[in-house]
């Protein structure tokens, strides 16, 4: 298939969460027009996974009344039951207060205390109050700041509504991206000396889960197939909060502002569970409280099985709630028909964060294996496991993350592309995308038996069922059978609209081909981790067990498809792991 377009830039950027404007403000304030910048979005560029974020960002803002750098290491390291890299660690929490005070002097709306000082709420797992917020969309804000940040410089070209299709690697680096411009209905070829990969996480692998439809791991899954490892994939975070029967996001912050969870008995089950931090402890122990009350009898009916615990918020009083979490109550009486100022919400555990992501080190710099860097690609945000979170993130790690490695990758990212020329001819990455791109035509000329979307709708119904919050070797190897049923399925699909221009087909038929990858390469790491640490518990291991899997997992792909494993040491560099107790 023949490229339309092409273009040239110093930096690309895959992706336009807060991770990849983060990373393009970084470049536009500090190399203005001395770096070209391209930022590709398969959606516009507001409508990024991002805006959805609620309870907020953590930092130290408050030593003089108590926190320190070692007690959030210390909390993100335990909340990781202990498979975080310690000095990735470190790093992270020296480095958030500065990204706090930036997005204050570039005009969020943070919310204040009465003092006028920036406020700050108690989170899960973190034993000071140090989330930062704005109300209960701090996503939304954080994106909207960077974006009117990003409109004062010029150095940069949007590509909103660009699907990303393949990674070109040459001589071990990157040498270009393809993709279709869904808008004009063009291929497109991206040559540039570095890429920063900002795509987001996996989400939509599952059907209840917070995550927009637009999170499909393309990043990830583009990754691996050009033979970059995976790293740490079993390891997915089951939010307490999910709003039945939606699955939308009900957001930390409305627990760590008071709120309560209830069985069918009117109890505030945590205390059987985490009785020093109650519903405050981090989410995997409380998604598997509020499992374990549901499947012993003491939750609620729900619909389609979506049986639920109450989110009481009545005892918080009107005025708190108007405050604090008007988002919730909009979303709760919208979605679920109850006012939380009167009723509880029910909720129950849902997918909302993927701890694994694209081998990458303590820079943001991806990984070929335990050694060797692509030295011009980099990743930063939910798609990189930098092994900052482990088995286990806490509640408000994740944006502040993307902000620290956004400005981390898009420095070095920069600064590469200043001293390096392009590497390679032309008409050689031309004539590799032409071949890559071929792959998409005949996808698009494909006119077989089974239709994408149901083979999507039962991976979800897969994944949901046999790789939650509970796991078993029999469920899981009853989802690997069904997920390579599927593969071989997707080989013969079907796609309707045979045109480039805004085919959706197209989109959610490669969107499901990743999905497809993703899920093969987490199921099987769960299959083979035989122990339980954070997200990832077996009920037939249902110990740690760090003789034998203090490791991180990473997966390559086969010539055949399919992944095969290898396992590189947890860096610990301050604390031995001891028994996570809450
Ligand atoms: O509950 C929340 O607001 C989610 C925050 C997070 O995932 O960090």
């Amino acid at each position: 298939m023949k490229v339309d377009k092409l273009y040239k830039y110093d930096v690309l950027i895959l992706g336009a969460g807060l991770a990849g404007l983060r990373a393009a403000t970084e470049i536009a304030r500090k190399f203005g027009d001395r770096v070209r910048v391209g930022i590709v979005s398969k959606v516009q560029l507001m409508r990024a996974h991002s805006v959805c974020a609620e309870g907020g960002t953590a930092a130290v803002l408050r030593p003089e009344e108590g926190d320190s750098f070692e007690l959030h290491a210390w909390d993100t390291i335990k909340g990781s039951d202990f498979l975080a890299d310690q000095d990735v660690v470190f790093r992270f929490v020296r480095m958030m207060p500065y990204e706090i005070l930036l997005l204050d002097h570039w005009g969020i709306p943070w919310s204040r205390r009465p003092d006028g000082k920036i406020n700050t709420r108690p989170f899960g797992g973190h034993s000071f109050f140090r989330t930062v917020f704005a109300q209960d969309k701090t996503g939304f804000f954080e994106m909207q700041t960077l974006y009117d940040t990003l409109l004062k410089f010029s150095n940069y070209d949007r590509h909103d509504e660009v699907f990303a299709t393949s990674f070109i690697m040459k001589d071990g680096k990157f040498a270009g991206l393809t993709a279709i411009d869904l808008v004009r209905g063009e291929t497109v070829l991206f040559l540039a000396k570095s890429l920063i990969v900002a795509t987001g996480g996996a989400g939509r692998l599952y059907g209840f889960t917070t995550y927009s439809h637009s999170v499909t791991g393309d990043g990830l899954a583009m990754a691996y197939r050009v033979g970059i490892p995976l790293k740490d994939m079993e390891f997915i975070q089951f939010h307490p909060t999910g709003l039945v029967p939606s699955g939308i996001l009900v957001t930390e912050g409305a627990r760590g502002e008071g709120g309560y969870l209830r069985n069918n008995r009117g109890e505030r089950f945590m205390k059987n569970y985490a009785p020093s931090k109650m519903e405050l402890a981090p989410r995997d122990i409380v998604s598997r409280a509020e499992m374990t009350e549901i499947e012993e009898g003491r939750g609620f009916k729900g619909p389609d099985g979506l049986d639920y615990v109450h989110l009481d918020l009545t005892h918080l009083g009107r005025a708190k709630i108007l405050e604090r979490l008007p988002l919730i109550r909009e979303l709760a009486i919208k979605f679920a028909g109850v006012d939380p100022i009167e009723e509880p919400i029910p909720v129950r555990p849902v997918a909302h964060y993927s701890m694994g992501g694209i081998h990458a080190n303590i820079d943001g710099q991806v990984m070929w294996d335990a050694e060797r860097t692509v030295e011009n690609m980099f990743v930063a945000g939910e798609a990189a496991c930098l092994s900052l979170h482990g088995a286990n993130r806490l509640g408000s790690n994740s944006t502040a993350e993307c902000l620290v490695w956004g400005r981390i990758t898009g420095n070095l990212a920069a600064e590469y592309s200043l001293s390096k020329e392009y590497p390679f001819r032309e008409e050689d990455i031309l004539q590799e995308a032409e071949r890559e791109l071929g792959a998409v035509e005949k996808l698009l000329r494909s006119d077989g038996k089974e239709n994408p979307y149901a083979i999507r709708k039962e991976l979800q119904r897969t994944m949901d069922k046999n790789v939650g919050v509970f796991r078993t070797r029999e469920g899981l190897e009853k989802a690997l059978e069904k997920i390579k049923e599927l593969k071989k399925r997707f080989e013969n699909i079907s796609i309707k609209d045979k045109n480039l221009v805004w085919n959706t087909d197209l989109v959610m038929t490669m969107e499901t081909g990743f999905l497809l990858d993703l899920a093969e390469v987490l199921t099987m790491g769960a299959l083979l981790r035989e122990e339980s640490r954070g997200g990832h518990f077996r009920r037939d291991f249902p110990k740690r067990d760090d003789e034998r899997w203090l490791k991180h997992t990473l997966a390559f792909r086969k010539e055949d498809g399919s992944p095969a494993f290898e396992y590189i040491p947890v860096r610990i560099t301050y604390w031995k792991p001891v028994e996570r107790k809450y």
